[in-house]
């Protein structure tokens, strides 16, 4: 069988360990001093530092990327990409490369990569990062013109500086001066994260997290600190859930480590329920 050889959105990667240029090597991604990372066969490339094969702090699991991505398929937050996309195209941003290259922190399924790369007009370089090997696998089997690697986004990026025209990062850990360094000049950022309403049929009867107030406005605070003034649109939805809908939604996300599994039985519905979206965009300063 042929090795894996890497896509085009590998060429936005850096070796984690020197910062040197990655370049394609029989099967694997390697610089010039030597470092070598394998492709897994679906593709993707573990770039964690020492390849650490243990289970990923603050990753997900496998039953949780399974629930999350039945629970994108059915369509209840594709008003993400399309809000990205009209938002940063409509100001008329040209990618400076001719195409846009898009990078997703904390990729997932890779759902809204795709989706937005499908949307823009130019044509497009797609990364994903996401410390979850299981994502990352499950990503690149389903998206194979896009490019996925293992990296820990608390942790120095494995992406070239001003590498990105925009990156996103939805429902995903946020790191913003990171963000910064990779984005190219006039480069975007997109943000999403839960507002007040997210879920909030299901809090009581589910003991679910509440989300902190404050987390917006120091997102915001971190955006215009780091990338450029932001603007900050909402999203709220309803729709009516029953039985694997709801569990979907309960069991797809951080909640999934706290919910006690008998009060799932519960889950049966029909229940309306909210979905409350914060969508942060903001851009950096161009080169002139
Ligand atoms: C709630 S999911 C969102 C996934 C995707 N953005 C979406 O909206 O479908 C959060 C993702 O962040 C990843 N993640 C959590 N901590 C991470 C870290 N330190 N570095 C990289 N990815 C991380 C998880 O594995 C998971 O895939
Ligand atoms: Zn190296």
């Amino acid at each position: 069988m042929a090795p894996p050889s890497p896509r085009p959105g590998h060429g936005l990667l850096r070796c984690p360990i020197c910062r040197l240029d990655l370049t394609a090597a029989a099967g694997a991604l390697a610089c010039r001093n030597r470092h070598s990372f394998d492709l897994a066969r679906e593709g993707y490339v573990n770039l964690l530092r020492g390849g650490r094969h243990r289970p990923s702090a603050g990753g997900d699991n496998s039953k949780q990327v399974r629930r999350r991505e039945s629970f994108l398929q059915s369509g209840h937050f594709d008003a993400v990409a399309a809000t990205i996309v009209t938002y940063v195209q409509r100001s008329g941003a040209e990618p400076a490369a001719g195409c846009w290259r898009v990078v997703d922190a904390g990729s997932g399924t890779g759902h809204h990569l795709g989706a937005i790369a499908a949307m823009l007009h130019a044509p497009v370089v797609a990364l994903g990062l996401d410390i979850a090997r299981e994502a990352a696998r499950r990503a690149a089997r389903r998206w194979p013109g896009h490019a996925f690697a293992v990296a820990d986004l608390w942790e120095e990026w494995p992406v070239k500086d001003a590498a990105a025209d925009l990156v996103i990062s939805i429902f995903a850990p946020k790191n913003f001066a990171e963000t910064a360094r990779v984005l190219a000049p006039g480069g975007w950022l997109a943000v999403v994260y839960p507002g007040p309403n997210h879920l909030v049929e299901l809090n009581h009867p589910f003991g679910l997290m509440r989300h902190h107030q404050g987390k917006g406005r120091r997102y915001v605070a971190a955006a215009r600190r780091y990338i450029g003034p932001p603007t900050v649109a909402r999203l709220t939805r309803h729709a009516v859930l029953e039985g694997d809908g709801i569990r979907d939604a309960l069991l797809m996300g951080p909640n999934a480590r706290r919910i006690n599994p008998s009060t799932l039985d519960a889950a049966t519905g029909p229940l309306t329920v909210t979905f409350d979206l914060v969508v942060l965009l903001s851009r950096g300063p161009s080169a002139t």
